[in-house]
């Protein structure tokens, strides 16, 4: 799946990697590399697009040029941005430049860019073309690729959304140098549940590897249930305790560092459940550690406002829901009683207060 061939980003020989989604008429590839926007202008041609519009979160010397007419239209990345009055604001925006659905849509930003624009064009027309340039670790190994795209209304997040899979993604590692410290954390819990879910032993590798192996991950994983009907289910490893400490923590708590003390928090119960045994669970804490990752509960949340939060997950169609590792590999546990998850949840140790 993963393949490195001759291209024009390679021209300047930084090392690339290509992987294909692969989903029948829908297939599109993944390119992965220094420079890679440059492939812009070619993808675009690809798809016989005579205009663009440009949704960027970067400066205009950062944000590719597809080389056919633009409109270029400035954004934030950033949550309090993701809502349908953005979508909207988009779609007329497209309108008034006369955009087909022949044409191309180019989202050039993080994950909430990638989400809301992906929205915008899957929408637009009943559906334009869109590529996805992500410009943080936690897009590019996780949000551009899959075809999830959505915007949060004031009772919670990503409730609205459709699958529209890009017509390519480019993840240019150029826009990750300048990445704040926070936002390695974002994108590394995304790498570091990889480890449990099908691609361990990825700490350590050079980057490009790792946001390459990432992503073959997560193509095979779409490919096989593009819908979320069970297998991608296991994409959102160490995500059910990762969301409610976003949320009791008020967003303080960054998504890969929620994910991060999620993972360690499932190798846990995994490990009450009679699931996998003692040695699994401390590699959940050991690799989450490796990474530098949070691995303890944040002082102030209370267990059973955690619980409580955890009981809205979206996968939670039968009590308490979580993806756990076990004999077979990770899978959705639905059920599982409160108790051992509140047991499980005070026996994790505490961030000092303060
Ligand atoms: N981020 C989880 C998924 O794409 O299914």
């Amino acid at each position: 799946m993963t393949t490195s061939t001759s291209s024009p980003a390679a021209s300047s020989a930084a090392p690339f990697r290509q992987v294909t989604v692969a989903l029948a008429e829908r297939s599109y590839t993944v390119h992965i590399g220094h420079g890679v926007q440059r492939l812009l202008p070619r993808v675009v041609s690809a798809l016989g697009a005579r205009k663009a519009v440009v949704v960027t979160a970067r400066p205009p010397e950062q944000t590719p040029d597809p080389k056919v007419p633009s409109l270029v239209v400035s954004t934030r990345d950033g949550e309090e941005a993701k809502d349908l009055a953005a979508v909207t604001d988009l779609c007329r925006r497209f309108v008034e430049f006369g955009l087909t659905r022949s044409d191309v849509v180019v989202s050039c930003g993080g994950g909430t860019t990638t989400d809301t624009v992906g929205l915008a064009a899957a929408l637009y027309h009943r559906g334009t073309p869109v590529v996805h340039v992500p410009t943080s670790l936690l897009a590019q190994v996780d949000a551009s690729v899959g075809g999830k795209t959505a915007v949060n209304l004031p009772e919670g997040k990503n409730l609205v959304g459709a699958y529209w899979q890009p017509a390519a993604v480019l993840c240019d590692l150029d826009h990750l140098t300048t990445l704040p410290e926070r936002e390695w954390r974002n994108g590394l819990g995304e790498i570091a549940r990889c480890h449990f879910i099908g691609a361990p032993d990825l700490d350590g590798l050079p980057l490009l590897d790792q946001i390459a192996a990432s992503v073959t991950l997560k193509a095979g994983i779409v490919a096989a249930d593009e819908r979320d009907a069970g297998l991608r289910h296991i994409l959102n490893y160490g995500h059910t305790l990762g969301h409610a400490l976003e949320r009791a923590t008020g967003f303080a708590l960054r998504h890969g560092e929620g994910v991060a003390i999620g993972t360690v928090f499932a190798g846990r119960l995994a490990g009450a459940l009679g699931r996998i045994g003692p040695g699994r669970v401390a590699e959940h804490h050991d690799v989450v550690a490796r990474y530098g990752l949070p691995t303890a509960l944040p002082a102030q949340v209370s267990v059973a406002e955690l619980v409580e939060l955890m009981r809205l997950d979206k996968k939670a169609t039968d009590g308490l829901t979580f993806v756990l590792d076990g004999p077979d590999g990770p899978g959705l546990v639905p059920g599982i009683p409160e108790d051992t998850v509140s047991a499980t949840l005070a026996a994790m140790p505490r961030e000092p207060a303060g």
